[in-house]
């Protein structure tokens, strides 16, 4: 038994009933875990600073980490943002509901601890059918990061949420597993270029192909460094690690697979690989697969769960292959190299 209550929905027709205790307790300044199509976020009403103080006690969250608001629609766009471009409107247009999220010129109603200090605010816009009734029934904006603790992979079903939030909130909605599986694409739209802060569901691809010219933080694949310092304040902060060390290998897959299974017997090892080549490693420790190799769809569905996977063990060390940076790959690498804390082997 959870120490927080749980409502199941149906995550394709969730009964508006069973969602309304959660929209009041949202609109009464709760704490309410709630399934995206992305993965689960922890939302509070983004207009209460003290609900919104919750979340970062909750997550035990650093405070200059800003949350991104959800809304159902862009109707209430304009009062969150001191001004929206056409390239905002534009991009919803094309993506919206959906992975996106945008980094707009905030406007006064923002609380700072919402927008973490920065004169910015990150509006997205879900399209899970739970995530988007439950922000038309309570009515309020909702901030909302994922529902882990600081530091941990990001939740993609509930069984995540408990392991990390039993107790620590409200209420949680159980609808099933997320669909893609990786956070939202970020997108800071407040600077000259367009720059993308973190890839996500929808690819740099696609947003290049809308846009024109479109700038990569640094830090998307790269450790920021003072010199460099990330433009999201959430992507310096070692991310979606599991307990045991991770090391992420870059370079031919064969290659990548002979360096492992060579490796695979020095302690206590984890391995990530892909379906198919579980033969290879018997003498793992610990073994998860993604899926096909290449089929980066279901990698993303799949990565957070197979992180997670590798604490059940001791382990001393756990290897993973990197993708190839092409359309969701590059969000995939990305969260590797974080899990990795960049630690990184190039294998001839
Ligand atoms: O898919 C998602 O985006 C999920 C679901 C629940 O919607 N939410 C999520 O939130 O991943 P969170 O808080 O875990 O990640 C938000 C990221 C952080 O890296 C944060 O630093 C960045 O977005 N961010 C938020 N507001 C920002 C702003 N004003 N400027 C720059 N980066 C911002
Ligand atoms: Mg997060």
């Amino acid at each position: 038994m959870s120490q927080t209550p749980v409502v199941t929905v149906d995550p394709v027709h969730p009964d508006p009933a069973l969602l309304a205790p959660a929209a009041e307790l949202l609109r009464g300044g709760g704490l309410v875990v709630f399934p995206t199509e992305t993965v689960y976020g922890l939302g509070a009403n983004a207009l209460d600073q003290r609900a919104c103080h919750g979340i970062y006690e909750a997550k035990g969250r650093p405070s200059d980490n800003p949350l991104i608001v959800h809304l159902p629609d862009t109707e209430r766009l304009p009062e969150l943002c001191r001004t929206v471009p056409p390239e905002a409107v534009a991009l919803f247009r094309a993506f919206a509901p959906g992975p996106l999220t945008l980094v707009l010129p905030k406007s006064g109603i923002v609380p700072d601890l919402v927008s973490g200090g920065l004169d910015t605010v990150a509006v997205r816009i879900p399209s899970h059918p739970v995530a988007q009734a439950l922000l038309r029934a309570c009515g309020v904006p909702v901030a909302a990061p994922s529902a882990n603790r600081s530091g941990r992979p990001s939740p993609t079903s509930l069984q995540h949420v408990l392991e990390d939030l039993d107790g620590r909130v409200d209420l949680f909605v159980d609808g099933g597993p997320c669909g893609v599986g990786l956070e939202s694409t970020v997108l800071s739209l407040a600077g000259e270029t367009p720059l993308l802060l973190r890839p996500g569901g929808v690819s740099l691809e696609q947003l290049r192909e809308l846009l024109g010219e479109v700038r990569v933080d640094p830090a998307v694949l790269a450790q920021a460094s003072a010199k460099t310092p990330p433009q999201a304040p959430g992507m310096k902060y070692r991310h979606y690690a599991p307990k045991a060390p991770l090391i992420a290998l870059d370079g031919d897959h064969r290659s990548v697979l002979q360096y492992m299974r060579e490796r695979q017997a020095r302690g206590r090892v984890g391995i990530l690989c892909y379906e198919g080549e579980e033969p290879l490693f018997r003498q793992a420790a610990a073994l998860a697969a993604l899926g096909p190799l290449g089929d980066h769809e279901v990698n993303a569905r799949r990565l957070f769960d197979a992180l997670r996977s590798f604490d059940a063990v001791q382990l001393d060390r756990i290897y993973a292959p990197l993708p190839d940076a092409a359309g969701l790959g590059l969000a995939l690498r990305n969260r590797l190299l974080k899990a990795a804390g960049h630690h990184v082997i190039e294998v001839e």
